[in-house]
């Protein structure tokens, strides 16, 4: 996200919103990047990601192949540069990757001659969630700029959260950003997302709010005393909902825990549009194929 220009964002944005309604169709396939190929190599764990861009290569009638850590022979040592390069001989258009080291869409970018796409990388960013966030936030309120933008939860070892800093400041949103002091990372203010400790001052007026998953897996320490007491300080009820505007959007990139950083009643309940992301999910990337492969590099 800190690479692009508002006016590559707008392009995006707008290209994702042409694109949606074909997922509307009875035949939901255009031939647009027939004869193009796109490998998923997904080295974590997506249901959605993963998904969505398989659904929105095929939308577009590209030839796509799938490939995990697992399936790979990464699980007999071979490294991800040499998987990178026997995968980029079989001359593919584009390959999505995610992975658990931040930098290695960068690096891979580096070394092979087809587009990377970046499907989330450690806890460094996760650029096309952003897009999506934005997208659905564009089509509920018209605008991004001038919002109040309330990012809670996780925010330490999160790829969402930076990738959504960067992106709706860059828009000229009003981002805060809550949690507790313990996954808060020091120096984030530098991305100008003032920080609060408290939940109500981050709802305070807010017209969204996206709600972090608590990363489990990522955490090396325990960084709250346990998910009851997390639930009751940080979770997003119907009760710490009340300072927030009337037309409040709730966003949550997936997957959840319900009853801890969201209570059911909220990620269910009518502010909700966490569906509406997973839906404009696949246009987003039907966007982001069609530009890369699309036309001229
Ligand atoms: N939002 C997101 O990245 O979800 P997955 O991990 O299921 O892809």
């Amino acid at each position: 996200m800190e690479s692009l220009s508002v006016e590559e964002i707008e392009l995006i944005l707008d290209t994702a919103d042409s694109l949606k309604e074909i997922s509307t169709r009875p035949i939901k396939k255009v031939p647009t990047l027939r004869g193009k190929t796109v490998v998923h190599f997904f080295y974590e764990p997506s249901t959605r990601t993963r998904t969505s861009f398989e659904i929105a290569a095929k939308r577009l009638s590209a030839d796509t192949v799938s490939l995990s850590a697992s399936t790979s022979s990464m699980v007999k040592g071979e490294t991800l540069i040499d998987t990178a390069k026997n995968l980029e001989a079989m001359n593919p258009d584009a390959i999505v990757l995610r992975h658990n080291s931040a930098g290695a869409p960068h690096m891979l970018a580096q070394l092979v001659d087809a587009s990377i796409i970046n499907a989330g990388d450690g806890m460094h960013a996760h650029p096309t969630q952003a897009l999506l966030d934005m997208m659905t936030v564009r089509e509920k309120k018209g605008r991004l700029s001038g919002l109040r933008v309330a990012i809670m939860g996780d925010i330490a070892h999160s790829r969402v959260a930076r990738s959504d800093i960067v992106a709706f400041v860059k828009m000229g949103a009003r981002v805060i950003l809550a949690g507790p002091p313990t996954m808060i990372p020091k120096g984030i203010e530098t991305l100008e997302a003032p920080v609060t400790y408290h939940t109500r001052e981050a709802v305070k007026d807010a017209d969204v709010i996206i709600v972090l998953r608590i990363q489990k897996e990522r955490q090396q320490a325990f960084l709250f005393p346990s998910e009851r007491e997390y639930a009751q300080c940080y979770g997003l009820t119907a009760e710490s909902l009340a300072g927030a505007r009337d037309d409040v959007l709730i966003l949550h990139p997936g997957p959840m825990n319900r009853g801890v950083e969201i209570a059911p009643e909220v990620a269910d309940g009518p502010y909700s549009v966490i569906l509406e992301q997973v839906a404009n999910g696949v246009a987003l990337r039907m966007a982001i194929l069609y530009l890369l492969l699309g036309g001229a590099r």
